[in-house]
């Protein structure tokens, strides 16, 4: 499985969820991307980095880069972490086909229907918690 996690800047989100996926699943290919040139070269972001820490997940090694069209022939599924993220992914992709897309949290257990951006609400531990679940969700559905 090669999944490649998408979020806006690449410093707080998807490299939270690469980094946590990472360590459930040796087996699969991962990466992540943000959808703008932002942060590109850049580590995550300090306050992710310590809240992931806090639930063991080292990513200060990471550095941010911006999503390109061959994303979609190099993996196998893209999860968007919001629906804006979602949409841009979409309106590039166009009739490229590749890549499946789908949002993190339809693997969530609730109803949740995006990871709430924690560079702005600053809830880094709600983040982490919430990308863990997805995690545990995703690596039993593609077990
Ligand atoms: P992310 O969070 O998309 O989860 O990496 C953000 C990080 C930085 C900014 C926005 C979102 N920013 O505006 O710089």
């Amino acid at each position: 499985m090669r999944l490649l996690f998408v979020c806006l800047g690449n410093i707080c989100r998807s490299p939270t969820a690469e980094a946590v996926a990472r360590q459930a699943r040796p087996d699969w290919t991962i990466d992540s991307a943000g959808t703008s040139d932002w942060h590109i070269g850049e580590p995550p972001y300090g306050p992710m980095i310590a809240a992931a820490k806090s639930h063991g997940i080292e990513m200060a090694d990471l550095r941010a880069r911006q999503f390109s069209l061959a994303d979609f022939k190099k993996f196998d599924l893209i999860l968007a972490m919001d629906a804006k993220n979602f949409a841009t992914i979409k309106a590039l992709r166009q009739d490229q086909g590749g890549a499946k897309l789908k949002l993190l949290t339809d693997f969530a257990e609730g109803s949740v229907n995006e990871v709430p951006d924690p560079y702005y609400t600053r809830d880094f531990q709600g983040c982490i918690t919430l990308i863990e679940e997805c995690i545990e969700g995703l690596s039993a559905t593609y077990a």
